[in-house]
């Protein structure tokens, strides 16, 4: 929590105060040994903003939602995600995540309609038939690992959502197994050595190549299907079947196509990466919180059978469902997919009373920003009621951002905010889940941020009234 933090205003013109770091590698493996903390402490004793270095490059953290609206919504164009995410390219490959200017509005342009809102709310009964699938399969007593049991789902949900097909248990566990494997490879490229390191064929290095053909292999055969079956009207028939600015018919395998062969496989991984890990992440979350407050999910259940029976949720019942959304919303701001979204200044540029000079990085601290006593009092406690006493609209801007902002934000955030609040309402409702006895549970940020080691818990049947 960061109630003691000094948030006092220092001399224009000096550097901000912070962490000393080591000879040379700066405050990185401190970073890298436990970001959470490390981000955490630096809001607590230097405040609004704090000044480190990563191997000599000079590294800004930001927890004032003010300086991260500049950085974030930057109006003046000065930011970019820069090098400090280039860690992210062999994954996303040339996907929307890491583009920038033309290429990046391209794209955006492009993908727009598949997440405007109504096409959105048909997704949702997918959503819903995908959690009722699982739900099927869990048992009173039954031990699950519940991240891996949200990040299936999750897959399952994108997939057909997306892409339009299933995924098939070898699939699921080739994706899954993939992105642990990225997750350890992309920890070793954050080493004070990891440029070196990535020149041998280190074990994390082999794995996240084999991992990397295994994902290929799964969305090149999701591509292979799609321009088999023609346009389904989702998103990767969009992709697929993109037209180039001429628009009069698809190119997808001429040099003048919208997307080359090679654009719509790196989108594709993008896409089915960005649109499940996340979300099955918070899930996860989501369930660790509730097993920590048993009366928090005993209110979820309740307002669930208040609002709908023991019919199965739709989109239309989402109004009613304010608590199960704001329990989704406090496992994002716990535990926020990305603890910082960092960009690179293009030119010098004011934040917080100091001149922060060009190519530095700015760390946009979402999870210290969200752990912050002045806009969210008691910030430790978990309260889902506080989304309905004060709803996201009604908050300071930038006080709570676990989807970013401005031109970058989140493209499936509604998406996410759909499928986080029905998957709960369709589980949650039914089955309670307590912590696997003598388990810590402790947070690991590696690319996003899961519960280490995986979250065990025990199902439990709720008993219908
Ligand atoms: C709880 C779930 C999710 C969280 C917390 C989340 C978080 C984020 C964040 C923080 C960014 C911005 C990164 C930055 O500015 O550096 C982002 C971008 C993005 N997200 Fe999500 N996301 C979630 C779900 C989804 C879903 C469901 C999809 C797709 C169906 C999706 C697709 C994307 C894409 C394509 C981008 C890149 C947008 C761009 O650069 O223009 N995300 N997400």
């Amino acid at each position: 929590m960061i109630e003691e933090a000094t948030h006092t205003k220092h001399a224009a013109g000096d550097r901000p105060p912070g962490p000393a770091g080591a000879f040379l590698i700066g405050s990185l493996s401190a970073f890298r040994d436990d970001p959470m903390a490390f981000l955490e402490n630096n809001a607590k004793t230097y405040g609004d903003i704090a000044f480190f270095r990563f191997m000599g490059l000079p590294v800004y953290q930001v927890n004032n939602p003010d300086d991260v609206r500049k950085v974030l919504v930057d109006p003046e164009g000065i930011f970019t995600k820069g090098d400090i995410l280039e860690g992210f390219r062999p994954l996303v490959g040339t996907g929307i995540l890491l583009s920038e200017g033309e290429a990046h509005k391209k794209k955006r342009r492009m993908m727009a309609p598949a997440f405007h809102h109504g096409r959105i709310r048909a997704y949702g009964d997918t959503m819903v038939e995908e959690a009722l699938r699982l739900r099927e399969t869990w048992h009173d007593g039954e031990a699950v690992d519940m991240a891996e049991e949200m990040n299936r789902l999750t897959l399952a949900i994108a997939a057909r959502t997306l892409f339009g097909t299933d995924v098939s248990a070898r699939e699921g566990a080739a994706v899954s197994a993939a992105l642990k494997a990225f997750a350890r490879w992309y920890h070793q490229s954050t080493h004070p050595l990891g440029r070196l390191l990535q020149l041998f064929p280190t074990e994390a290095t082999v794995a996240f190549r084999q991992g990397k053909r295994d994902l290929s292999a799964v969305v090149n055969r999701m591509i292979r299907a799609r321009r088999k079956g023609g346009d389904a009207g989702d998103i990767l028939s969009m992709l697929v079947f993109a037209k180039d600015a001429e628009g009069d018919r698809p190119r997808p395998d001429s040099d003048s196509a919208a997307f080359s062969d090679a654009e719509v496989h790196d989108e594709a991984i993008t896409l089915l990466v960005a649109g499940h890990e996340t979300t099955g992440a918070a899930l996860a979350w989501a369930f660790h919180l509730l097993s920590e407050h048993p009366e928090a999910a005993d209110r979820l259940a309740r307002e669930v059978r208040e609002a709908i029976g023991d019919r199965l949720p739709t989109v239309a019942d989402l109004p009613r469902l304010g608590y199960v959304e704001g329990v989704f919303a406090e496992a994002l701001r716990f535990y926020p997919a990305a603890l910082t979204l960092p960009r690179q200044a293009t030119r010098d540029v004011k934040l917080g009373g100091y001149t922060v000079p060009k190519g530095s990085i700015v760390l946009a601290a979402a999870y210290c920003t969200h752990r912050d006593a002045r806009f969210f009092p008691e910030p430790l406690a978990f309260r889902p009621e506080r989304w309905q006493e004060v709803p996201r609209k009604d908050r300071p801007k930038m006080s709570y951002f676990p989807f970013g902002g401005g031109a970058r934000t989140c493209i499936g955030e509604a998406f996410a905010w759909m499928e986080g609040t029905l998957v709960l309402a369709t589980l949650a409702s039914q089955f309670r889940a307590r912590s696997a006895t003598g388990h810590r549970v402790e947070a690991e940020s590696l690319f996003t941020v899961r519960p280490k080691g995986g979250l065990p818990m025990v199902l439990e049947a709720r008993a219908l009234p």
